[in-house]
């Protein structure tokens, strides 16, 4: 038997909404989404939640927990204080479609707007060889679940809703990396892209979304900052400068 604990669910949609609060039965070993699949089968049969495989691999359950980006079916509900009241709230980047439930399509558009890999004319799917050196480079960016707890945390677009359109955020930062670090990408601009189309000048290196990501990624230490070094280079390095010159002839 477990016990009861308070309960505290943004309920609402795009038009408005308020915090509802709920007693609930939690039991030894349950995640916070655990006990909003128990508030839907008991009390609010209505509760929006969006989620999948509920093992932190789909990345489909974001939401703030006690005003924290999290996974709902990460986050154990013995983290808290058994007196402690946990408030769930949307992600607050993206717009709420109800409940829990929100607009994650600009992460889809930003996706979209990333030119995709290109590998060299003439290579054919099943011909690319890399070295174990060059795949492990770009292996930790891979682990990405598109949680966009990074791109939600992230205050350039935050609480700056006027930022979005320069903006890609965190995660297409990595995308970027990890296609910048490919031995079979042809594309050799794709550090002055993430500065001129993907908005990488915005970033301060404030390394939130470092702290949520849940694949514990170092978005900032092992893409963002060599992106923005290199960018520097290019721009600023006399011999790279000459030699595109040159090779622009
Ligand atoms: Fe989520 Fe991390 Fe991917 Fe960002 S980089 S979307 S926080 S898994
Ligand atoms: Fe934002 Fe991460 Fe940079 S939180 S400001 S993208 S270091
Ligand atoms: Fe898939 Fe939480 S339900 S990551």
């Amino acid at each position: 038997m477990g016990t009861k604990r308070q309960f505290r669910v943004w309920r609402g949609d795009d038009t408005g909404g308020q915090l509802e609060d709920f007693q609930v039965e939690v039991n030894e070993g349950e995640v916070v989404l655990d006990i909003i699949h128990r508030l839907q089968a008991t009390q609010a049969p209505d509760l929006a939640v969006r989620w999948n495989c509920k093992a932190g691999k789909c990345g489909s359950c974001s939401m703030e927990i006690n005003g924290k980006p999290r996974l709902g079916c990460m986050t154990r509900m013995s983290t808290f204080e058994e007196t402690e009241v946990v408030t769930v709230t949307p992600v607050r980047t993206f717009p709420v479609i109800r409940d829990l439930v929100t607009d994650v399509s600009f992460n889809y558009q930003k996706a979209r707007e990333l030119p995709a890999f290109a590998p060299p004319v003439g290579v054919a799917p099943g011909e690319y060889r890399m070295q174990q050196i060059d795949v492990e480079r770009s292996q930790e960016f891979r682990k990405c679940i598109e949680c966009f707890l990074c791109q939600n945390v992230c205050h350039v677009v935050r609480d700056h809703e006027e930022n979005k359109p320069a903006f890609s955020g965190p995660r297409f930062f990595i995308r970027a990396a990890e296609l910048d670090m490919h031995p079979l990408d042809a594309r050799d601009d794709r550090k002055e892209q993430a500065q001129k189309a993907q908005g990488l000048g915005y970033c301060n290196i404030t390394k939130c979304c470092t702290e949520v990501c849940p694949e514990h990624i170092k978005i900032t230490d092992n893409a963002i900052i060599p992106m923005k070094e290199r960018v520097v280079d290019r721009r600023f390095d006399p011999i790279v400068r000459l030699g595109r010159k040159i090779f622009r002839r």
